[in-house]
């Protein structure tokens, strides 16, 4: 096939997305989207890209100090919500950072399982390295990227353990691979291969049968915000940021952060 100007030219393989399609449009690229035997994308770019080309300009919307609701949950129930309607891909997925006991960042995707007044929930291994950074740090910072939105989320504070309870009531709405999963993976740790794992799920499949218990070393963490920055990408780089600071009393200071 020949290199086309514009993926809207190329015949795209069924399964890239529009929004595959409309990114590489909107960067100029040169490309054509093959299917290989795997059902990978394969794209030929002939043009050399710059990356520091790449930019985008925010137009989608605004946020003001007087638009936001008064409480951050509400504020951010709106834009979850907004995000779920607008058929984002795993709108709930955000970035779980966290810091060794050295003092380094740390990073990683985690789905968020709850939100409300009490904190933003997810579920993980207790003894993976995010367990044990936790563990020492009790402080974590969560990262919303709702890219099709031209929105961010960032949310800071203390980590706790949520109760057994909680973590059993979740734990047991999981379908069953889920829950023996959590059994078989020592999460975070060096392993020779993949047979181990596959090996390992099969023998609790067989001790535990359709009905494995919670792992001990498996549950919830609810981050406690301390601060939650709502960013809206605007034109110019211009972008709106609004932030609210938990107060001694449990209300919300609201302040505009220069962007
Ligand atoms: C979209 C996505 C969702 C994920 N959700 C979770 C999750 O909810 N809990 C979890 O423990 N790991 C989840 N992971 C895997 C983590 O990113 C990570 O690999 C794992 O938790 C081990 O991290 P650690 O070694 O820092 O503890 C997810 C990964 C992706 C890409």
């Amino acid at each position: 096939m020949p290199a086309s100007r514009s993926m809207r030219q190329v015949e795209a393989p069924a399964y890239a997305t529009n929004r595959h399609a409309r990114t590489f449009a909107d960067s100029s690229l040169y490309c054509v989207a093959t299917p290989n035997r795997n059902r990978l994308i394969s794209i030929v770019v002939t043009q050399t890209l710059s990356l520091a080309d790449l930019r985008k300009n925010y137009a989608l919307g605004s946020l003001s100090e007087t638009d936001v609701a008064s409480s951050p949950f509400d504020q951010f129930r709106v834009w979850f919500e907004q995000a779920i309607a607008a058929q984002l891909p795993e709108p709930n997925a955000m970035t779980l950072a966290t810091v060794t006991p050295d003092g380094r960042p740390d990073a990683r995707i985690v789905l968020i399982k709850g939100a409300d007044e009490h904190g933003f929930t997810f579920f993980t291994n207790y003894e993976s390295r995010k367990g044990q950074e936790l563990a020492a740090t009790p402080y974590g910072c969560l990262l919303f990227h709702w890219i099709e939105l031209e929105r961010q989320v960032r949310i800071e504070g203390r980590v706790d353990k949520v109760s057994e309870a909680e973590s059993d009531a979740y734990y047991h709405s999981r379908p069953v691979g889920s829950r023996l999963g959590a059994w078989a993976s020592v999460q975070s740790a060096e392993v020779a291969d993949r047979s181990i794992i596959e090996q390992r799920e099969a023998d609790f499949r067989r001790q535990f049968g359709d009905a494995p218990p919670r792992p001990p070393h498996w549950g919830g963490y609810r981050l406690v915000p301390e601060t939650i920055e709502f960013w809206q990408g605007r034109e110019s780089r211009l972008h709106d940021r609004i932030k609210y600071f938990r107060l001694a009393d449990g209300s919300w200071r609201v302040a505009r952060l220069s962007p």
